[in-house]
């Protein structure tokens, strides 16, 4: 079983090639659902990487998953460098009794724009980036299915220490509110974005969003209003938008074993 969460649509697009390679069930993330026990014993679970570390969403979704007497596998998709996010996620699986078997990163496009001097990527990166994602996963499927453990094939980036261990907690305590999300005078109050949520966090008022406070910072609201009109305090000013697209039909994607 895949186990996925994603906020912009990258680590669906890798679970999504991952399912077709090794045929396992995708379940995506759920506030309301827990992960059904998978039939072969094991779960993969497929997540962005936040700050250099486990987004908290996901830790509580693992705290939450019955995880003892199973294999575990994680690919981690992030824009740049993941640093010790691995080895955080191996330690939330083992103290639910999980066995944490391997750990894979995937470079994608980045989403995100909260601070200065982070935007999205230009169109040429996001997209040289996305044509590489089909063979990373193709290999990782392999090692996958081979059923190999203790293997970290992660971009840590430099710095991994200080960015996992100081600026991941601080990040998490100061700089995952809410509270600055409101919509644009652009906002046309189409509700899209209450309706792609998957905290389910948006609810409508008076034809406008607002936001309660159970949000993963996920950015999706941001990144798939089509008017532009959802705002981060002033963070978000002038900056880009990117949404994933959904993976092509396995047919028309070139690997390097076709
Ligand atoms: C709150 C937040 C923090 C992020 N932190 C990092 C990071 O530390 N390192 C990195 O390389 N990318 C970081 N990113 C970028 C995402 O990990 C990356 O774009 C990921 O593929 C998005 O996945 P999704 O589309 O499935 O949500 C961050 C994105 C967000 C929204």
């Amino acid at each position: 079983m895949i186990a996925v969460f994603s906020g912009t649509g990258n680590s669906l697009y890798a679970a999504t090639l991952l399912s077709r390679a090794l045929g396992d069930r995708l379940v995506s993330y759920s506030p309301d659902e827990s992960l059904p026990q998978p039939s072969d014993g094991r779960i993969v679970w497929v997540f962005p990487v936040y700050s250099w570390g486990v987004p908290p969403v996901v830790e509580e979704w693992i705290e939450r998953t019955e995880c003892g007497g199973l294999n575990h596998y994680c690919v981690l998709t992030c824009g740049d460098d993941a640093g010790l996010t691995a080895g955080q996620w191996r330690r939330l699986i083992e103290r639910r009794g999980g066995r944490a078997c391997s750990v894979f990163s995937v470079i994608m496009p980045n989403v995100y724009v909260l601070m200065k001097g982070f935007d999205v990527d230009t169109e040429a990166v996001a997209s040289l980036k996305l044509s590489r994602v089909p063979s990373r996963i193709e290999d990782i499927a392999l090692h996958i299915e081979a059923g190999e453990e203790g293997i970290d094939d992660v971009t840590r980036g430099s710095f991994a220490w200080v960015k996992s261990r100081v600026i991941y907690p601080w990040f998490k305590r100061y700089a995952m509110s809410p509270k600055p999300f409101h919509a644009t005078e652009a906002c046309t109050g189409c509700g899209s974005c209450a309706r792609h949520c998957p905290l389910h966090n948006i609810t409508m008022a008076g034809g406008r969003p607002q936001w309660a406070d159970h949000c993963a910072l996920c950015l999706r609201c941001y990144h798939q209003c089509g008017a532009h009109a959802v705002a981060y305090g002033k963070a978000t000013e002038g900056k880009g938008r990117y949404l994933c697209p959904t993976p092509p039909p396995a047919a028309s994607i070139v690997t390097k074993s076709v």
